[in-house]
């Protein structure tokens, strides 16, 4: 009897241990992948988020949500629908908050400050992003008199630009000078600043844009990836617009010191002034000043003129 006692004990051990240990992490589905690449053959780099459309289509949970995880190569969660975009962005925000620092990205940070795109989860990054929204993002400056006299100088330029061109306009030029106009103006105030920051941000694009697939290669081939975006020019590339946007920031913030501020405050009067009086709320360097302004920028450009593409786009169809 105690024999077989012994013998239900020590399996129900194994069972469980087996259990235990054939446990896998519920991840959404995919598609079957390829080594080194994984899935970057089924996405097509002009149209992907068609490419993740008609993936989740396929391979989603038709009964629950969409979601499906793509190796890109490193693992990637594609994200479909509203609700679930509502549940990574604002339910489970603090889950998706840090994200790997890319090559490209690397190289930005460390020529500048944390900022709030690129900063890991932590006091830095809620002080930080919370600064952000409600004294850069909120309402009041939004609406503010010299904000809206901005938007509506922009959409006069862009309008009259447009109607002073009688043959084909390249209407995502437009949005883009338009949706980069209202930032600059925002950030810096109207005078030589604005003009000067729209150069910078279109150098920084263009860095993105035609380095595009040597970053990709860094990022599919990790061990190798410094050499790469050494080896394209990459890394030159970036540490010059590093060099010309901190230069380029020191010398506005100087220009700021000495002459007093009569107009409504821009985006840079009031991180200079939190700065000084100590009301950030955590330590703000001048780096992070600049880091966070760069963000602004790049996070304010290409999302409007691409939506306004999307609009145009959808309205002519
Ligand atoms: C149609 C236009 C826009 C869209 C679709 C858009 C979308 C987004 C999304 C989805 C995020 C969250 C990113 C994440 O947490 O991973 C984000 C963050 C952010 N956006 Fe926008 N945005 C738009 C316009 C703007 C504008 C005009 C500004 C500033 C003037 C701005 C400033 C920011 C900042 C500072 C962040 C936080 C930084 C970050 O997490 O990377 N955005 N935006």
């Amino acid at each position: 009897m105690s024999l077989v006692l012994l013998f239900l004990f020590l399996f129900s051990i194994f069972l469980l241990y087996r259990s235990l240990s054939s446990t896998k992490p519920n991840l959404p589905p995919a598609p079957a992948s390829l080594p080194f690449i994984g899935h970057l053959h089924l996405v097509d780099s002009r149209t992907p988020h068609r490419s993740f459309h008609s993936l989740s289509l396929h391979y989603g949970n038709p009964d629950s949500s969409r979601l499906i995880l793509l190796n890109l190569p490193s693992p990637t969660l594609v994200v479909s629908t509203a609700s679930d975009a509502e549940l990574v962005l604002k339910t489970h925000d603090l889950a998706f908050a840090s994200r790997p620092a890319s090559f490209s990205e690397a190289i930005l940070v460390n020529g500048t400050g944390q900022g709030v795109s690129f900063s890991e989860y932590g006091n830095y990054w809620r002080q930080s992003k919370k600064f952000t929204v409600v004294h850069l993002l909120g309402q009041k400056r939004v609406f503010s008199a010299p904000f809206r006299a901005a938007h509506a100088e922009e959409v006069t330029a862009m309008m009259d630009h447009i109607a002073a061109n009688k043959g084909e306009i390249n209407l995502s030029d437009c949005f883009y000078a338009y949706a980069n106009g209202v930032v600059s103006h925002a950030i810096a105030g109207k005078e030589n600043n604005a003009q000067r920051l729209r150069e910078l941000t279109d150098d920084l694009s263009a860095i993105l844009a035609n380095g595009s697939l040597y970053q990709l290669a860094a990022e599919v081939f990790p061990g190798i990836g410094k050499l790469i975006t050494k080896v394209s020019g990459l890394d030159k590339k970036f540490e010059l617009y590093n060099r010309n946007w901190n230069q380029f920031m020191a010398e506005i913030i100087e220009d700021k010191k000495k002459t007093a501020n009569t107009k409504e405050e821009d985006f840079l009067d009031v991180l200079l002034r939190a700065r000084d009086d100590g009301t950030a709320g955590f330590d703000l360097t001048e780096n992070d000043i600049i880091a966070i302004v760069r963000d602004i920028t790049a996070a304010a450009t290409d999302t409007t003129f691409n939506t306004l593409e999307w609009i145009m786009y959808s309205c002519l169809s």
